[in-house]
């Protein structure tokens, strides 16, 4: 039983590989019978991307004796010629946007073949311009705002990206999926923000760019690209640090100075300084203590304390007179020790 396997195995194998071989007999037939299906006209450019208003210019040719062949489109359309191998769809200025240009041939077996002409139609907008959304005047720091991005009668719009920049940084992009939609649209896009403190002076902008693939204008057409929106932002005072010891000096300032924007107003909490309103105090007018200032604007206020030591002449030299003095001393001492024990150890 276990002998008879193997030649029903082997017969299965030369039937697998005869299948095999009538399978790639069956699909070179279809290839040769695809081929022979095909239309046999050439275009030439295969496919074009025109600017809207620009020119275009397509070969159609065959090298098969016909009945008759043309262009079908709705500018520039050829009637059916009877005695060329190539006929040219021609436009000069095109701006019809349903174009759907087709070359055709009359075979003698009276059958009709055609093929379709892949049209790439765009137009760089006329405008693109970039505005806040329900907002006007400053913004204030961490809240959220909406920008939007107008791009006027531009086409195709699944070709389109819409970026975002502030200053040189990009931001966002958007791309369309529309691709339906062949003819000019206008697209507004929107995008949140929250600025902080150090937006204050940005400047936002957008920029609508066509990216029509290998076969589009190179570089591709970059085009227009927003006036900059420069961003305002309110934000309150915040000083690095809360305390600052100082050491009174004739050169030293009490400098409460913050970045603010409204710029913020200054208080100071000593009778001394009650009427000041300056960012900044001598260090050298002021007796030792403690003083607070407060940097204050619409949005908020923050306190910076100062301490304030003094630092005597007198003070500084009786600290360096001290430590002369007992460095003699010890010099000294030092010197009678050794004195002493030379002695003594010569008896
Ligand atoms: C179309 O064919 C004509 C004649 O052969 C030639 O002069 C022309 O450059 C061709 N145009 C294109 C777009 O290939
Ligand atoms: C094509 O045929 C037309 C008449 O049908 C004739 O006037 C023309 O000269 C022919 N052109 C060529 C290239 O044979
Ligand atoms: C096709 O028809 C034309 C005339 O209409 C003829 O001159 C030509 O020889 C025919 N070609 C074939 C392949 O039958
Ligand atoms: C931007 O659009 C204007 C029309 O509004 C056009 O004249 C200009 O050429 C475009 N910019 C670029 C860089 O193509
Ligand atoms: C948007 O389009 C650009 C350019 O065609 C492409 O590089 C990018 O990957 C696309 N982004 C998304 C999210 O589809
Ligand atoms: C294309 O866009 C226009 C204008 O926005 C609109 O009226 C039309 O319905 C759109 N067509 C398709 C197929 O999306
Ligand atoms: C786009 O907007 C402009 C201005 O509002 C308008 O003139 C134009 O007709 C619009 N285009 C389309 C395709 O809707």
């Amino acid at each position: 039983m276990q002998k008879g396997t193997f030649p029903l195995t082997t017969s299965s194998r030369v039937t697998y590989m005869r299948l095999t071989l009538l399978g790639v007999f069956f699909l070179c037939f279809s290839l040769l019978t695809g081929a022979e299906a095909e239309c046999p006209l050439q275009l030439d450019p295969q496919r074009v991307v025109v600017r809207y208003g620009g020119s275009v210019e397509v070969n159609c040719s065959t090298s098969v004796l016909h009945n008759g062949m043309g262009w079908e489109a709705s500018e520039g359309g050829v009637p059916k010629t009877f005695n060329k191998s190539l006929i040219t769809w021609r436009v000069i200025k095109l701006t019809e946007w349903d174009i759907n240009p087709s070359c055709y041939i009359n075979l003698n077996n009276s059958k009709q073949c055609q093929i379709e002409l892949p049209v790439i139609f765009y137009k760089t907008p006329d405008s693109v311009s970039i505005s806040t959304v329900k907002h006007r005047g400053p913004m204030k720091e961490g809240q959220q705002y909406e920008l939007q991005c107008d791009v006027h009668d531009v086409a195709p719009v699944q070709y389109l990206t819409v970026k975002w920049y502030k200053g040189q940084t990009l931001l966002h992009q958007t791309n369309f999926s529309d691709t339906e939609n062949k003819t000019l649209v206008n697209k507004t896009v929107t995008l949140l923000i929250r600025p902080d403190r150090d937006d204050d002076g940005a400047q936002y902008w957008c920029e609508a760019e066509l990216d029509l693939g290998a076969k589009g204008p190179q570089p591709p057409p970059k085009i227009n690209s927003s006036e900059p929106l420069n961003v305002e932002v309110y934000y309150k005072p915040q000083h690095s640090s809360s305390t600052e010891t100082i050491i009174k000096d004739d050169k030293v300032m009490l400098d409460c100075s913050v970045k603010a924007n409204p710029a913020p107003d200054y208080t100071w909490s000593s009778d001394q300084l009650k009427k000041t309103i300056t960012s900044s105090v001598k260090s050298s007018e002021l007796s030792p203590g403690k003083y607070t200032c407060t940097a204050t604007n619409i949005l908020g206020s923050d306190s910076k304390v100062f301490i304030l030591k003094s630092t005597e002449r007198t003070t500084f030299w009786a600290i360096v007179l001290t430590g002369v003095v007992v460095a003699v001393a010890l010099i000294i001492a030092y010197l009678i020790f050794k004195f002493k024990f030379s002695k003594n150890s010569l008896i």
